[in-house]
Formats: C-alpha cells, sequence, structure tokens
C-alpha cells in the first residue's frame, strides 16, 4: 500500500502537529486530576511510577497510533481496517477504530459539558463573586450554578457549537489556527500561575507535597492509578491519535514527535501542580481532586488573596483553552469517518457529529441536577458514561492496539513508519508494544473490573 493522502488535507508542519497532539493531550487531566492523585500518593515517588508508565505504555503505543494513522492517511475506522487488509489480516480488526471513535464520542459529550463551566466561571471572576467569600458562599455558588439545568446546556451548547465551527473550518484553516494561539497561551498563563504562586508563602509547602518521595504512599492501587492516568492524559485510545497522525506529512519523524508530545504533557501537569497546590496551601484549605477542587477550593483561595481576582479569571480561561484543545481532538475521528465514508462535506460531517454529541451531552447536564436520582449501577449519568470510557473502553482499545500493532501487522511497515534509526531502539519498542503494553494493560483492566 503506497501512502494515502488524507482528503482532510495534511498539517502544514511538523510543529503544527506537534502543537495540536500537545494540546490535545493538556486538558482536564492534567489540571485537576494529575496533580491531586501526586500528592495523595507519595509524590516524587508517584511521579516516578507515572514517568514508567509513559515510558513501557502511553509512548510506545502513542507511536503505534500516529503511524497507523500516517500508514492509512484515513479515518480511524477505515485506516485501522486498511492497514490490517494491507497485512493480510481480517478487516474486522477496524474495531479498534470503531471502539475509538465511539469513545471520543462519548467522552466529549461530558468534556464539552464541563469545558462550559469553565466559560461560565470566567464571567464570575471577571464580575468578582469570588472576591472575599467564604467556602460556604463558593459552595453555594457552585451548587446553584449546576444545579440549574438552563445555564449548564447553554455553555454546553456555546461550547460544542465553537468546537462544530473550528472543525468545519478544516485542519489547517481551523484546528491549526486555533491550537496554534490557544497552546501557547495557555501555557503562558500557566507558567503566570506557577510565579504567582511563588508569592504566597506556601510555595516550598506546595512542592513538598508535589515531589518529596514518600514510597510507603505507594501501593499497588497507585500504579494502577498511573497507568490509567498515563492513558487518559496521552488521549490514546480514542481515535484521536489516529486521526491527528492520518495528516502527518511523510517526512516528519514519528518516534521524536511522540517523545515531545509527551514530555509537554507530563511536563505540563507537574507545572499545574506547582501552580495549584500553594495556592490552595496559602489559604489553610483541604486538597481535593477532579470539579471540587477547581470550582469549588481555587475560588475561595483566589477570593480571599491579592490580585485573586485577575488571577481567577486568567486561571479559567486557561482551563478552557486546555478543555477546548482536547474537544476538537475527541470529535475529529467521527468528522473524518463521515466524511470520508458517508461522502458528506466535512461542514455537514461536523454539524451532524457535533449536533448528537449535543444532544447525548444533556445526559451530563441532567446529571448534575433533574436527573441526579437516575443512576445505572449506582452511578449518575456522568459518572457511568466517565467510568465506561476511562476503565472499560479505553483499556480494552488500547490493549488492542497493543496486540494488532505487535502481533498482527506486518513489522516491516510498522518499521518504515516509525522511522527509529537506531536499531536498538526499535527493538525496544517492538519489545514493549508486543509484550510490556500487552500485559499492563490487562492487569489495570482486571483490576479495574473486578476489584
Ligand atoms: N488528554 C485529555 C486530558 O488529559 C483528555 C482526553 C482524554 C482526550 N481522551 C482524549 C483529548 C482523546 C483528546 C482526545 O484531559
Amino acid at each position: 500500500m503506497a501512502h494515502h493522502k488524507s482528503s482532510q488535507g495534511q498539517w502544514s508542519s511538523r510543529w503544527a502537529f506537534f502543537f495540536a497532539a500537545a494540546a490535545s493531550a493538556v486538558g482536564l487531566g492534567n489540571i485537576w486530576k494529575f496533580p491531586y492523585i501526586t500528592g495523595e500518593n507519595g509524590g516524587a515517588a508517584f511521579v516516578l511510577v507515572y514517568i514508567g508508565c509513559i515510558l513501557i505504555m502511553g509512548l510506545p503505543l502513542m507511536m503505534a497510533e500516529i503511524a497507523l494513522g500516517r500508514r492509512a492517511g484515513r479515518n480511524p475506522i477505515q485506516a485501522t481496517r486498511a492497514v490490517a487488509v494491507e497485512s493480510c489480516r481480517s478487516p474486522r480488526w477496524q474495531i479498534i477504530g470503531i471502539l475509538g471513535v465511539l469513545t471520543g464520542f462519548l467522552v466529549l459529550s461530558y468534556y464539552s459539558v464541563i469545558a462550559g463551566w469553565s466559560l461560565d466561571y470566567i464571567l464570575k471572576g471577571l464580575m468578582g463573586a469570588f472576591n472575599g467569600a467564604n467556602s460556604e458562599e463558593i459552595s453555594t455558588l457552585f451548587n446553584d450554578f449546576i444545579g440549574n439545568p438552563w445555564s449548564l446546556s447553554f455553555w454546553h451548547t456555546v461550547t460544542i457549537l465553537s468546537v462544530i465551527f473550528t472543525t468545519a473550518s478544516g485542519v489547517q484553516k481551523g484546528i491549526e489556527r486555533v491550537v496554534y494561539f490557544m497552546f501557547p497561551a495557555m501555557l503562558i498563563i500557566l507558567l503566570g500561575l506557577v510565579v504567582y504562586a511563588t508569592q504566597t508563602g506556601a510555595f516550598m509547602q506546595g512542592l513538598t507535597f508535589l515531589f518529596a518521595p514518600d514510597f510507603s504512599k505507594l501501593t499497588m492501587d497507585s500504579v494502577l492509578l498511573a497507568m490509567g492516568q498515563a492513558f487518559f492524559s496521552l488521549s490514546l485510545a480514542q481515535g484521536a491519535m489516529l486521526a491527528y497522525g492520518a495528516y502527518l506529512p511523510v517526512r516528519v519523524s514519528i518516534a521524536k514527535t511522540a517523545i515531545l508530545i509527551a514530555l509537554a504533557d507530563t511536563f505540563i501537569a507537574l507545572l499545574a501542580g506547582v501552580a495549584i497546590f500553594p495556592i490552595v496551601f496559602a489559604n489553610d484549605l483541604p486538597i481535593t481532586a477532579g470539579p471540587s477542587l477547581i470550582f469549588e477550593t481555587l475560588p475561595i483561595a483566589f477570593g480571599k488573596m491579592p490580585f485573586g481576582q485577575v488571577f481567577s479569571v486568567l486561571f479559567f480561561i486557561m482551563l478552557f483553552f486546555a478543555a477546548f484543545t482536547s474537544a476538537i481532538a475527541l470529535i475529529e475521528g467521527v468528522v473524518a469517518w463521515a466524511n470520508e465514508r458517508l461522502n458528506i462535506s466535512r461542514r455537514m460531517a461536523a454539524f451532524a457529529a457535533g449536533g448528537l454529541i449535543w444532544l447525548l451531552g444533556f445526559i451530563a447536564v441532567f446529571s448534575f441536577n433533574i436527573g441526579s436520582d437516575v443512576t445505572v449501577f449506582g452511578k449518575n449519568g456522568f459518572e457511568f458514561i466517565d467510568y465506561l470510557t476511562a476503565d472499560i473502553m479505553m483499556p480494552l482499545s488500547g490493549f488492542l492496539v497493543a496486540i494488532f500493532v505487535g502481533w498482527m501487522i506486518d513489522k516491516d511497515v510498522i518499521k518504515k513508519e516509525l522511522g527509529i534509526k537506531n536499531p536498538l531502539y526499535h527493538k525496544a519498542w517492538f519489545f514493549t508494544v508486543r509484550y510490556l503494553s500487552p500485559i499492563a494493560i490487562a492487569a489495570v483492566g482486571i483490576d479495574l473490573l473486578f476489584f
């Protein structure tokens, strides 16, 4: 099979791809999850485990996904099919692409709702809603906000419409333009927040929490947590890297670029911790994870601090940029598929896919208010989709990618695609994808499902 040039267009340069992929990797996971689990699981000890997971699972699989995408130059579903057929394997291996696209679809439905929250919090910050508020007032503010289906629906709609317009504008005119602006802007704001954090008086306390190694806190659970986080944070197993890989010009080294993406993602996750913890500690607040860290704890801190209003606005702008650049990656696979397979224009595909995701998003919207009593296996709608995607679909499709690339497809094809010059490094990659990654993922999967 000769290289097929994607009908969606190509990245204008290696850096365009790097920006788009790194911006997709850096998202809510880096900001609200990584710092917290690191602090809770032994600081630097956990960081080491996490880096280990990136090395034996995240990075090799990211390289594999990008390579598969580029080899085929098609949307994730047809790409996995084409590469399978090329190696005389069953076209059914396209299940990898199908699972990926479906996972991206589901994840985006709630991701967009939460990206919408940050838009609302930018406005709240601008209006000074956090100034001098105590923790009850901030909690009321948050609970009133998520308790109102209208406001959540409004911001969810704004986010999805922005995603649709960006995606409809195409790879270069849409995605590239957005990531070239939002990714550096996000990084600059984050660096500004780090400088701000150094002025809080609790900077060292924050650093100690994040980096002092405490191996006694490291349990088997932390190892599994690190693996799951590596997956989610690098945007793997959701069709995103497959889709973005399809637009990568042939001359670009996949191995080198993937290393840069993984480095950027990890560095920014650490930086988020360096920015957030001192601010929280300086105000004697408890460290939590997820929505409550971002939307309840931090606003109290900002409300009490000098220039807190300015930095609260900057913080939520940063959060929105991080989430938005992940959202446009989550929809790319479906849109490319609809465009290439169903023969509708990219614009129509963006509207159709975005419209369906918008509808699906109401499950997440209502699970915070009028529908909070509706549960499946004891989880509300949002929690259930999160569980289904992160704990079941992602490990499963990651496992399949490892098996597919490690055992099924033509070794020379993938070798040429990856372009690792040093034969030793290539062997190490191959060994990892063939043995280490599937075993590691199977271990996480079994643990998550049964324990
Ligand atoms: N990696 C993003 C984060 O850390 C979120 C994410 C998960 C994602 N899966 C994705 C982004 C797939 C794009 C594509 O928050």
